[in-house]
């Protein structure tokens, strides 16, 4: 056993276990899978070059050493033989269509060109391989939507040929999606390939992932956690999907399954939960209680089959229809099966408590506004191995309807629109539509309610620790902080600030001198949900995506995995990750799909719960986001998601709710658009109300970067007053939480009385209370730690080489101007200039920059180092159109050294770089 305290070896093991956990197979005609030892097999598909380990954005910024693909698994395979001639006239190909990047932020396309396949080539394949898989390769991402057109949702032509040549040719034939989110499968159908599997995108291992699962390591066990259904029009959010200015959630609660499986059984090609395995199982019910609170299920699932292999066994309820309507079905529990050997059998608990089985009345019908309520009528309960194919296991009869919680309205909304509602005719339901009840009180008579009052108190110099020590009271400690230091402690500062780890997405707590003098370090927070980002060039681990982790359904071994995570951020000091994402699958269009779960609550909810439940065994953590109802990409900023009370609590906030309450979430973020006629930033219904009060939740609670605040609409200026007033605890980012870098009206709206001391040292408090808790403040009292001492001592130095250099010599006053083109700012590659200066000393260099994008909130991170040492970073943001001068001081150089630039991504511009004595 490795001694290591971070080791990453085990690291590497569970990303691979917990890729192959994850795919699902859908397809498997005469048992073509798995693959023999001594297959040959002929590899088809161009993403044999690109593996996408995740989608694009924020989210997928994890630099890595190496990406193990599908081609680079199979081919350091020796129980398998790839097509090396095949594979030669792709590299040709390849060579003359390289990877088309797009420009800037958020264009790389959602597909890469296909070498065409002819019927001829695909026969002579034929010929020397047993089987052919071929690789279908998607991406989308941050700003970017899937589309319903060809190279995104759909197939391209091209790749629709290949399958036809392909399966025309082969007898046996394997199509692998690495994509971050369903597509459209209708050509299995056409072109009837033997197997078909969604391999997802997988991070850094994915390629081992797919191996293990197509040669039997790891017996399929991936389960759908979406319907996939024939067209996208079925989908009943499609209608409203992609709007800039508005999106009205008139499906209200019947998302995914809950939809398909109520009114259109017809239109799914595979159902919510499906998924094949290499072996068969059956379930027996054993037993069936009806509990004090809810009930529980024991059934027996037996491996009947030939092979080991885990089951995924899902409950369900059906709920009366009563007055509020119901989905035919709802999953209420989930339980992963251990691996069982052929003729294996275990027992499996499962249960379903009241919070499973109540319903949200936001307008009165059952007679209790504002209540969740169990309405009177039978409960069936259904274990089976997806929504379609289960058994029934019980039910319990509720005797007339009844309050389980009273709550009261929140979030409603004020915009009139119809929401749809089952009606049952001639024994089917049918979809009929009525009008969505709306707000009776405005979130601003909710805060002046409920407003706080002041902590008082005289400046005894108490430092935070001693809030630590127990020697005053965090009360005691806020109430001595300035006006001043309460409107700076809620500003956090990036990206990439120079006073954390560097290339990281925000800095918060101490960023001003006085908040340092009080004892308030500064803590670090970086992406993502697919791993650490780190825009320094940093290397991390890149993780599978959330949507293929869901998919294995397996959440200890999410849990194992986020173990690890944490420990990658105690090693890169960073106290906080961004992620997890958890917003629904409600579209499959949507772009960040990938890093999110599910279309059903339940299974984003305890993934995200198991991901921070893993983190904190090290004592770091993760922000759920984006809170909440980011449901497209498209117009983000400020698109207005209008949704009753029910769907809002029911369905969107449900899986949030989970994460603070089974996972202890300690920060959310929430997002850039509106919901109901507020910027969630500034939604006191959604941060104080629902996620405080109701819910529990004590940690903090951070703004998207750069996000808008106040009612929906265009601002002159930055609403901080009202993010701060909703308890939105820290805008993030600024330049410069003193300066006021972002002309924020937080200071003027104090002095006004529109937000109080009270208020402000509220959310100070919740900064204060978090960073106590986690490893920065440990490491800054300086009192030691013997994790923190053994993953120091592994320290590992960054190490690159220039992929171009460019020599310069400066000219006898030593100021010099270099065209731009000298450092070109592509995506992931180290630039140099080799300076020769006259004489040794201090020099200042001047780039001149912009960033070059349509999309507002772009972010465009460089770093330059000097001598391989990291000298600065800078970050463009998508506002950053006119060019500017960066200035960076290079101390103490020597008479020859190398300037180095490392850009994240591309899309900055350099007009020319000044170096000067200074
Ligand atoms: C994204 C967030 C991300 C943040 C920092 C935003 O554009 O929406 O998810 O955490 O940037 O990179």
């Amino acid at each position: 056993m490795s001694t290591l305290a971070f080791d990453k070896e085990k690291f590497r093991s569970l990303l691979r276990r917990a890729v192959a956990e994850g795919v699902t197979l859908l397809k498997n005609d005469g048992d073509v899978l798995p693959l023999a030892e001594g297959t040959k097999i002929a590899l088809f598909g161009r993403s044999q070059f690109n593996y996408y380990k995740s989608g694009t954005g924020s989210g997928g910024m994890v630099n890595v050493k190496e990406v193990v693909g599908v081609y680079e698994a199979f081919a350091s395979d020796p129980r398998f033989t790839l097509d090396a001639d095949l594979r030669k006239t792709y590299e040709e190909w390849v060579a003359d269509h390289p990877f088309d990047n797009g420009v800037g932020w958020a264009s790389e396309p959602w597909f890469q060109a296909e070498m065409p396949i002819t019927a001829d080539l695909a026969k002579k394949c034929a010929k020397k391989s047993d089987v052919a898989i071929i690789l279908i390769g998607r991406t989308a991402g941050e700003d970017q939507d899937n589309r319903n057109e060809r190279g995104s949702y759909l197939l391209t032509e091209e790749e629709e040929k290949m399958l036809e040549a392909v399966t025309g040719a082969f007898k046996k034939t394997v199509v692998l999606l690495n994509v971050g989110n369903i597509i459209d499968m209708n050509w299995v159908a056409k072109y009837d390939p033997s197997a078909v599997a969604y391999i997802w995108q997988g991070g850094q291992e994915g390629g081992y992932g797919a191996l293990a699962v197509v040669a039997g390591d790891v017996n399929p066990c991936g389960r759908l956690t979406d319907t996939i259904a024939y067209d996208i029009a079925d989908y009943p959010s499609t209608a409203n999907f992609g709007g800039k200015e508005r999106n009205f959630q008139q499906e209200d609660i019947y998302v995914g399954y809950r939809y398909f499986e109520t009114f259109a059984k017809d239109r799914v090609l595979y159902p919510f939960g499906y998924g094949i395995s290499y072996t068969e199982f059956s379930i027996a019910e054993n037993s069936f209680h009806e509990e004090k609170s809810g009930v529980k299920a024991v059934v027996s699932v037996k491996n009947v089959g030939e092979r080991a292999g885990r089951q995924v066994v899902q409950f369900y309820v059906s709920k009366p229809q009563g007055m509020l309507g119901q989905p035919a079905i709802e999953l209420v529990d989930f339980v992963k099966t251990p691996l069982l050997a052929p003729g294996e059998s275990c027992n499996v608990e499962l249960r379903a408590d009241e919070d499973r089985l109540v319903s949200y009345d936001d307008s009165g019908v059952t007679g209790h506004k504002s209540a969740y309520v169990m309405e009177q009528g039978t409960y069936y309960f259904y274990a089976g191995f997806d929504v379609r194919s289960n058994l029934e296991v019980g039910s319990i009869s509720v005797a007339e309807t009844n309050v389980i919680k009273q709550m009261s309205e929140a979030m409603a909304p004020v915009e009139p629109f119809e929401r749809m509602k089952p009606e049952f005719v001639d024994g089917a339901y049918r979809v009929t539509y009525e009008s969505v009840p709306l707000a009776t009180v405005t979130r601003e008579q909710h805060r002046e309610w409920d407003l706080p009052t002041e902590w008082k108190g005289s400046d005894m110099g108490w430092k935070l620790v001693d809030v630590y020590d127990h020697k005053c009271s965090m009360e005691q400690f806020i109430a001595q902080l300035s006006d001043q230091d309460l409107i700076c402690i809620v500003r956090g500062e990036g990206m990439s600030s120079p006073k954390v780890t560097p290339g990281c997405g925000g800095a918060f707590g101490g960023v001003t001198d006085s908040l340092l003098e009080k004892g308030i370090p500064v803590a670090c927070c970086s992406d993502g949900p697919s791993g650490i980002r780190m825009d320094s060039g940093r290397i991390a681990f890149s993780m599978p995506n959330g949507a293929c982790l869901a998919a294995s359904w397996d959440l200890a071994l999410v849990e194992d995995l986020y173990e690890m995570e944490g420990l990658e951020l105690r090693k890169n000091k960073i106290d906080v990750l961004l992620g997890p994402g958890m917003n629904l699958h409600r579209n499959p269009l949507n772009g960040r799909n990938f890093e999110y779960f599910s279309e059903d609550p339940l299974v984003t909810g305890r993934n995200a719960a198991a991901q921070l439940r893993g983190m904190h065994r090290n004592n770091v953590t993760g922000t759920i986001k984006h809170f909440a109802m980011n449901t497209q990409e498209s117009g983000r900023y400020s698109v207005e998601h209008i949704a009753s009370e029910r769907a809002i609590r029911q369905i969107y906030l449900k899986g949030f709710e989970i994460a603070v309450k089974e996972g202890r979430a300690k920060a959310v973020m929430t997002t850039y658009g509106t919901v109901n006629g507020y910027y969630t930033s500034s939604d006191y219904d959604l941060v104080t109300r629902i996620l405080r009060s109701e819910w529990g939740f004590r940690g903090i609670v951070m703004t998207d970067w750069w996000a808008k605040g106040g009612v929906a609409g265009p601002h002159d200026r930055l609403d901080m007053a009202s993010i701060i007033r909703a308890q939105n605890d820290l805008y993030m980012v600024c330049n410069n939480a003193e300066q006021n870098t972002n002309w924020d009206n937080l200071e003027e709206e104090f002095n006004k009385g529109n937000v109080t001391r009270a208020e402000l040292q509220r959310s100070a408090a919740n900064i204060c209370r978090f960073i106590l808790d986690k490893p920065v403040f440990n490491r800054y009292i300086d009192r030691g730690n013997r994790l923190d001492m053994r993953l120091a001592e592994q320290k590992e130095e960054m190490e690159f080489s220039y992929d171009h250099v460019e020599k310069v010599t400066l000219n006898a006053t030593g100021e010099t101007v270099v065209p731009g083109e000298a450092l070109p700012t592509v995506r992931r590659t180290y630039n140099a200039l080799q300076v020769k200066a006259p004489k040794a000393g201090d020099y200042k260099l001047t780039l001149v920059v912009r960033a070059e994008t349509d999309h507002e909130l772009a972010q465009f991170p460089f770093t330059i180092f000097r001598n391989q040492d990291l000298i600065q970073m800078v970050t463009l943001k998508g506002t950053d159109k006119e060019w500017r001068p960066v200035d960076i001081l290079l101390n103490g150089c020597d008479k020859k050294f190398d300037i180095a630039l490392f850009c994240a991504m591309d899309g900055a511009r350099i007009r020319e770089i000044v170096l000067q004595p200074v």
